[in-house]
Parts: C-alpha cells; sequence; structure tokens
C-alpha cells in the first residue's frame, strides 16, 4: 500500500511516495530544476499560473512513478495535497482558470481587509474570523469584484490553490474548513462559512465551494486526470491542508503546547493551542489546525515572514549564482557573529502581516566596502531572517505561547547550521530537526484520511535527526545585536 503527498510550493512542487506499512518514503521528487516564476504585474502584486501547478503535479507524478517502478498505480491507495496559503483561484464549471492566481504574497487587498477590519469592528472580527480579513483570500476576491467585474461574474467557484489541484484531480470543487479559516472566510463561532463576511463583501454565496474533511474522503480521481498523472482513475483523494498547518503536521504538532516551524520562501512559527489568543495588531494570525473539531478545537497561531528563503533565493541569483546554498551557507559561517555590523531586514516580499501589513521593503544596513564581502551579507541574511521571526515570536511569548521546543523538518534554511544555531541562541528554544517535509507530511496524511493507518502507525518512523541546544553564553551577545536592528526596523 502507497500514497502519494504533495505540497504545492510557490518555488516548487514536491511530491513523495509513501510505503503506508514500513511508513517511510520510497521515491521523492522535486520539480521544476529552477523555482517556479512569480509574476509581479505591477509592484507588490504577485501571481502565478495555476495551470503551471498543475502540469508540474503531473510531471511531478510520472517522475515519481519512474523512479520506483516495483511500484504499479494499483497500490496507490491515496493521495495528499499540502498548498501554499491564502491565494485565490477562480475557475469556470470546467476548472479552467479565468486568470493567473493572486498569490499569499500579493499584498492589493491590504487597503480592501483594513477597511472590513474597521467597519466590522476589531471584537467581531478576532471572536469569530480569530483574525482581521486582512489581505486574505476573501480581501482578495474583494478585489476582483471591484477591479474586474467581468471575471467575477464568469467565476464558478473561488478556491485555494490545494482546492484548484483536487478540482482538476477529482471534477469536483470541494475545500476545507481550515482552508476558509486561512481566506478569513470561516465563523469559528458558528462553525460554517462566514455569512458576516461573505454579506460585507457582497460574495456569490454558490462561489465557496462544498466542503469536505481534512483528513477524509474529498473526491476520487476521474478517468482523465488519472491519463494525465500516470496514476489508476478512482484513486481516492483523501488529505488536504494549507502548507504551514501541513508542516506541523508533518512533525505530529497536534496539541496545545507543541510548536513547529519552516523556513522555506517564507518563514514560519505555528504553534497549537485550544482556545483562540488572536493579537489585536495581527503581528501572528489564528487558523483552524489539521485536527480542529468544534468539540476538541485546535488552533494555529502562526508567524509568517515572508522575506525568507525568499531573500536567499535573491541572493544567490543576485550575488553568487555559481555557489550551490550549501556553499553559501558555510561561506556565511566563515564570518563572526554579527557580520561585523552588516545588518539585513528581509522584508522584501510583500506586505508583512506582523509590520502591519506595510510592505516595507528589504534593506542593507552598515556595509563598508573595505571591510565586508559578499559572506557578510549572507551571515547578515540568515541572522536577519532570525531577528525578524523572533520579532513576531516575541509577540507570541506575550500572548502566553511558550516556544521551549520548535520542531522543524531537516529542509530549506534548516540545512543551514547557521541558521538553526542562531534562532536557538537568540530565542533559547531548543530545535528538533526531524526527517520529514510537507511532500511527506501530505502523504501521511493521506494514508490516515484513507483509513489505511492509525496515526500512530503513520508516524512511526518520524526521528529527530538533530537537536539543537541553545548556546546561553551566546544568547546576550545577539540580543545586543538584535536590538540594534529592532530600533531602526521603521526606518525605511
Ligand atoms: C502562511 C503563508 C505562507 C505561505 C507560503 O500564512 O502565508 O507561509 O503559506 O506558501
Amino acid at each position: 500500500m502507497f500514497t502519494i503527498g504533495y505540497d504545492v510550493g510557490s518555488s516548487s512542487i514536491k511530491a513523495v511516495l509513501f510505503d503506508v506499512l514500513a511508513g517511510i518514503p520510497v521515491a521523492s521528487v522535486t520539480v521544476p530544476d529552477t523555482e517556479m516564476p512569480i509574476d509581479a504585474p505591477q509592484p507588490g502584486w504577485a501571481e502565478q499560473s495555476p495551470l503551471m501547478w498543475w502540469e508540474y503535479v503531473q510531471q511531478a507524478t510520472r517522475k515519481l512513478l519512474a523512479q520506483a517502478p516495483q511500484v504499479p498505480p494499483q497500490a496507490i491507495r491515496g493521495i495528499g495535497i499540502a498548498y501554499q496559503m491564502h491565494g485565490l483561484v477562480l475557475t469556470d464549471e470546467n476548472a479552467y482558470p479565468l486568470r493567473s492566481a493572486i498569490i499569499w504574497c500579493d499584498s492589493r487587498a491590504v487597503a480592501i481587509g483594513e477597511r472590513a477590519f474597521a467597519a466590522l469592528g476589531t471584537q467581531a472580527c478576532l471572536q469569530r474570523l480569530l483574525n482581521s480579513p486582512g489581505n486574505f483570500t476573501a480581501s482578495k476576491l474583494r478585489w476582483v469584484i471591484e477591479h474586474e467585474p467581468s471575471i467575477y461574474e464568469r467565476a464558478y467557484r473561488m478556491m485555494l490553490p490545494g482546492d484548484f489541484i483536487a478540482f482538476r484531480m477529482t471534477g469536483k470543487a470541494t475545500t476545507t474548513a481550515s482552508g476558509l479559516s486561512e481566506g478569513a472566510l470561516w465563523d469559528f463561532q458558528n462553525n460554517e462559512p462566514s455569512e458576516q463576511l461573505i454579506t460585507y463583501y457582497h460574495i456569490r454565496r454558490e462561489l465557496i465551494p462544498e466542503l469536505v474533511p481534512t483528513l477524509g474522503w474529498q473526491g476520487a480521481l476521474t478517468a482523465e486526470a488519472a491519463n494525465l498523472l500516470g496514476l489508476a482513475p478512482n484513486t481516492p483523494v483523501t488529505y488536504r491542508a494549507g502548507d504551514q498547518p501541513n508542516n506541523a503536521f508533518a512533525l505530529r504538532v497536534l496539541n496545545p503546547g507543541e510548536i513547529a516551524a519552516t523556513a522555506g520562501t517564507s518563514g514560519v512559527v505555528y504553534g497549537v493551542s485550544e482556545t483562540a489568543t488572536p493579537d489585536p495588531q495581527m503581528r501572528f494570525n489564528t487558523f483552524l489546525h489539521v485536527n480542529h473539531q468544534p468539540a476538541q478545537p485546535r488552533l494555529g497561531a502562526l508567524l509568517c515572514v515572508n522575506g525568507t528563503g525568499s531573500l536567499n533565493a535573491w541572493l544567490r541569483r543576485n550575488l553568487c549564482p555559481e555557489l550551490s546554498y550549501t556553499a553559501m551557507n558555510e561561506l556565511a559561517a566563515s564570518v563572526p557573529v554579527g557580520a561585523q555590523g552588516v545588518r539585513i531586514y528581509p522584508f522584501g516580499n510583500g506586505a508583512e502581516r506582523m509590520l502591519g501589513n506595510c510592505n516595507v521593503g528589504a534593506r542593507i544596513k552598515g556595509l563598508q566596502f573595505s571591510t565586508h564581502t559578499r559572506a557578510h551579507v549572507l551571515r547578515a541574511a540568515q541572522e536577519g531572517i532570525v531577528f525578524a521571526l523572533w520579532y513576531g515570536m516575541k509577540a507570541m511569548q506575550q500572548a502566553g505561547i511558550q516556544l521551549a521546543t520548535i520542531r522543524a523538518g531537516h529542509a530549506n534554511m534548516f540545512l543551514s547550521p547557521l541558521f538553526g544555531q542562531t534562532l536557538a541562541d537568540l530565542s533559547g528554544a531548543t530545535i528538533e530537526l526531524y526527517n520529514t517535509d510537507g511532500a511527506q507530511g501530505a502523504a501521511r496524511g493521506a494514508a490516515i484520511g484513507a483509513g489505511l493507518v492509525s496515526l500512530e502507525e503513520a508516524f512511526s518512523q518520524l526521528q529527530c535527526i538533530c537537536r539543537i541546544v541553545p548556546n546561553t553564553e551566546r544568547q546576550s551577545q545577539l540580543q545586543q545585536i538584535y536590538a540594534e536592528w529592532e530600533e531602526v526596523i521603521w526606518e525605511n
């Protein structure tokens, strides 16, 4: 018995073929070879083609099957989809996109969300949506209503990126409660799509897709999709979650007090709780976790720094295209802590939620041509990302979220020992790195959702491969550098 898990990110599509009974991945691929483009038709906008994602999902599946010729398609018993959150996909009834997807880091709807927050009232929004409507999917849809009415009129359903992939696979437009919560469209008190925001934004009710469970039967592959993917018709789709709740799930972060982190294109710290502790300043957000039930609430407090791996990728493209990420990490570690005065503010990837949804842009400070090399810039970037995360983590701590142990996959920027150690030293948290990633999480979710194994069995082979313990001597030095960094955070 096997399952496939996909992680539909903004820079690539990862897929894993998972041996359910052994509890381990048997093949894994990432496509394309170079990072997927993000289009910016105007400054602050970010769009991607949903059909590009679908094309790469097909390529990834075919490559995956080619890596494991011993696995017949009929042995694949479930499909799980993790996806970049908060995006908006509008399609016709044939799952054909009516425009490019407006993705998570697109800032165009910030003002719309702010107006809605003021009009609906802070208390009402925090109690029912757990968030400001902010720059999330509902506000992006309102932007389309206002600026592209003819597209809006033709829309059959509004979808998150993962809903679109599932629609292409199953021929049915569906979404999840957790998905609607990440779009600010879930009424947490009434446990239903938010009539309040739907009415306020004048969203046609029928645009909201039918609800399916996060873990459970969501539909089955059509003959056409099966043919395109090289899989068997009727293979069930049995798990779907936003990439950050899914990352937490991948690390078995499911219960109050448990904390997960990622450092991919964006960097996230994600804490599970039973009761909502929304931040009125919206420095972190609260969404329904994958295992949320009205009778047993499980909420994810999510701090996001948009400019994380996206900054590192920018530096690679523009400063050291001949280096691998491993070589960049080594170069960064070759200069002392504090990068001899170079400071980087990594805010160049759209409106940063923890900065009141301002798109402040990135900044390099303190560069001296006689002293510094690109090694200093690379180190300052990794330190700057940690500083930005710490800025938001302090707000989480103020809200009562304990950050003593943080679990992360041994992937992306956590492959840099310097990055993990700096985060541990500054925050005082122990970082545990596990042998997993988002695609493996989605594959495990698919196995549980298909009823093939229990949670215990699905995670039997999840292992902590490295514990990064904070160095207390380094902490005060880093705190001082951080304090200087924070002092001029708004100076842009
Ligand atoms: C999370 C967020 C990003 C995207 C990246 O709230 O906006 O981490 O999910 O894909």
